[in-house]
């Protein structure tokens, strides 16, 4: 299985008397959770400690690592949040220039903002069909690199929350022509390389660091993810620095075990377990292949918009032009059929799969939408209904750094009004919690008319009061 998972439950099984953290001492018998609180315990000795880790945590690491093909890896406890921040602190200087894709989530702004740094944005390419964003095209961000001097690291998400996979190798070569570092949120891409009919991942690809949210793809607990490192663009020491001081100096042994006992699955039942989940995956879409209203987002959608592939995984269920909201079919899919989705946008749903779905999953599923997609079809709207705005207008111009935004005194302004007023706190729509307005931005028409109509569908809005006032730096 693995050597810590096994450590720790010999350990449970000890006469060992704790005379330390954490307080519930192990003593939790009868109660709930108590197979974790068992193995609960902080770093007594012979248990190694992940800020300095030399014994049984480096070998997790290690093994990762060998995994992964990566030149150092490291476990995270604070999700890919924690690995984001610590990369961006060790690749550019506080108060310096970094290029990010305008599609990244929002731990790579939060990093921007603690190291007060200037922002420049690449656009990803965007499906008008879909209204939804796509990948980063590399000739976008080689002109921007080309215009904008002093720009000390690139980052950019692949594949995207989405499931759209950028061409990171062609990217990762323009990125170091420059001789900078090129950090790739993987986060939903842990999975990426374990299976020959999924994408190549980041590090096979090139990027300096990649993160991988363990949790998200894989069967790993929630807030378990990795680091990886690559090449000498990085420093090493400082990178090691920041995750010391954005992880918790309490790292929880029983979310590392967990990664652990993650790895050991990948590793020994992974290539049934990836066969036997894109069977399913295929014999799905073929069925939903027969959807007249609702539209399913295929891999040559992505391909002819110029980007370089399409995970598995990753159902995104267009709604535009039925007539129905993304919102809408995720609450029938929700009290109907009893369907959880991942999430629900304006204009599609998105749905997940892993190794783990049980064939029952894919059943249930293409079942209600073809249930549904007969239901929608039957009422149509005649005419084409242009609800949403998604094309250029959306870039804000941008007044301030995000630092200098987010920490100016602020007033809150109804929505409606706030056209030409500069943004003093993030708008998110969530999840996944990527930021439609940043601080510093500039509000303007169409982006005021697209979070009113994603309020009016009910749509989850965050960094806006219940009044439906946002705030702005004040006058
Ligand atoms: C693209 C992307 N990056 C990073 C994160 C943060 O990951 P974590 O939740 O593991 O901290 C998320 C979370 O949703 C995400 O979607």
């Amino acid at each position: 299985m693995g050597k810590l998972y096994e450590k720790l439950t010999e350990y449970e099984k000890s006469d060992y008397y704790p005379y330390h953290m954490p307080g519930h001492k192990r003593n939790m018998e009868g109660r709930p959770f108590q197979e974790f609180y068992g193995i609960d315990i902080t770093e007594i000795d012979g248990f190694d400690n992940l800020h300095q880790a030399e014994e049984v945590l480096l070998e997790v690491e290690k093994r990762a690592n060998q995994m992964y093909r990566a030149e150092e890896t490291f476990l995270l406890v604070n999700g890919s949040t924690c690995g984001i921040l610590s990369a961006i602190s060790a690749a550019v200087e506080m108060g310096g220039k970094i290029l990010i894709a305008r599609n990244c989530h929002r731990s790579v702004y939060h990093g921007a903002y603690i190291r007060n740094l200037e922002v420049q944005y690449v656009y990803p390419e965007v499906s008008e069909q879909f209204g939804i964003a796509l990948g980063i095209h590399p000739k976008c961000l080689e002109e921007k690199l080309k215009e904008e001097k002093g720009i000390a690291a690139v980052v950019i998400t692949s594949p995207t929350y989405e499931g759209v996979v950028s061409d990171v190798e062609e990217i990762a070569k323009i990125v170091h022509s420059y001789h900078i570092p090129l950090i790739v949120d993987e986060a939903h891409g842990a999975h990426l390389g374990f299976s020959e009919n999924f994408p190549k991942n980041a590090i096979a690809a090139g990027a300096d660091i990649v993160i991988h949210s363990l949790h998200k793809t894989l069967p790993s607990p929630t807030q378990t993810a990795l680091l990886h490192v690559t090449g000498d663009l990085i420093d090493r020491e400082k990178l090691k620095r920041y995750l010391s001081i954005y992880q918790s100096s309490s790292p929880s042994y029983p979310l590392m075990a967990g990664m652990e006992l993650c790895l050991d699955m990948v590793e020994k039942e992974g290539a049934a377990l990836f066969s036997n989940m894109l069977i399913n995956w295929e014999k799905m879409l073929a069925e939903l292949a027969t959807c007249k209203a609702l539209k399913i987002l295929k891999k040559e959608d992505v391909l002819q918009a110029g980007m370089k592939d399409f995970d598995v995984g990753k159902l995104v269920i267009s709604t535009a032009d039925t007539g129905w909201s993304g919102q809408q079919l995720h609450q029938v899919l929700l009290e109907k059929y009893h369907l959880q989705m991942e999430m629900a946008a304006d204009t599609f749903v998105l749905a997940m799969f892993t190794i783990m779905d049980k064939e029952e999953g894919y059943k249930r599923l293409t079942d209600a939408l073809l249930e549904l997609d007969a239901e929608i079809e039957k009422n149509l709207p005649k005419e084409k209904l242009d609800e949403y705005v998604i094309d250029k207008k959306l870039r804000l111009k941008t007044n301030c750094k995000i630092t200098k935004a987010w920490n100016e005194p602020k007033e809150w302004v109804n929505l409606r009004k706030c056209e030409g007023r500069t943004a003093a706190g993030f708008i998110n729509l969530y999840p996944p919690g990527i930021p439609v307005v940043v601080p510093g931005e500039i509000y303007n028409k169409e982006i005021i008319f697209n979070i009113e109509n994603w309020h009016r569908k009910k749509l989850s809005v965050q960094g806006m009061n219940k009044r439906i006032e946002v705030p702005v730096i004040a006058e």
